[in-house]
């Protein structure tokens, strides 16, 4: 039944969102469940560079990493059919938001700042938890840092075509469901 709703829409579903809202972790359920592929646009830098996000960010630089996303993400809009999911500042001007909006849906996965603060204070995984000298930030710094960047791109997120609060949820897969259900209700 569930997969049927899917089948309906056959174009790629972006799944746009803050750096640890849980993305990745819905895809790959969301892909699953309507039998679509999967991909996560991270990955596919870190396979593709031939280092770790992180890595890049310190060897290369950020706007490096920027370009390196823009380019990826515009190719596989072209060569990947299925659900993607996107890093959390993949969406960061207006060309790239119109692109996917044209491409496939585009879904917003929205979660609150204090549980994003926890899940990057908790993971080595993420430049924005290193200072300058590879010590890792107060958490309140971190929070008033990620609080400030989330602000210069909410207008991005928000132009999603669907969007899904994930603490209403209390398992990712009754979010999934809930997702398919909206995919459905959109197309
Ligand atoms: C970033 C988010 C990360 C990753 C990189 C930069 C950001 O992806 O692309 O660390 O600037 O928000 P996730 O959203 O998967 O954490």
């Amino acid at each position: 039944m569930k997969k049927d709703e899917m089948e309906r829409f056959t174009g790629n579903i972006y799944l746009c969102g803050f750096m640890a809202s849980g993305k990745s972790t819905l895809g790959r359920v969301l892909a699953l469940k309507g039998d679509r592929n999967f991909c996560d646009l991270d990955e596919v830098i870190v396979e593709r560079e031939g280092m770790s996000i992180r890595e890049i960010f310190e060897k290369k630089g950020g706007p490096y990493f920027r370009n390196k996303e823009r380019e990826y993400l515009l190719d596989l809009a072209e060569s990947f059919s299925g659900i993607i999911s996107l890093g959390g500042g993949a969406l960061h001007n207006q060309e790239v938001v119109d692109l996917l909006k044209q491409s496939g849906l585009l879904v917003f996965v929205d979660t609150p700042m204090e549980v994003i603060t926890n899940r990057v204070f908790n993971s080595d995984e993420r430049p924005i938890l290193f200072k300058k000298d590879g010590k890792i930030k107060m958490k309140e710094t971190l929070f008033t840092e990620l609080k400030a960047l989330y602000l210069g791109r909410e207008n991005f997120y928000k132009q999603a075509h669907i969007h899904i609060q994930t603490q209403l949820y209390p398992s990712v897969e009754e979010m999934a469901e809930a997702l398919i259900a909206k995919i459905s209700r959109h197309v």
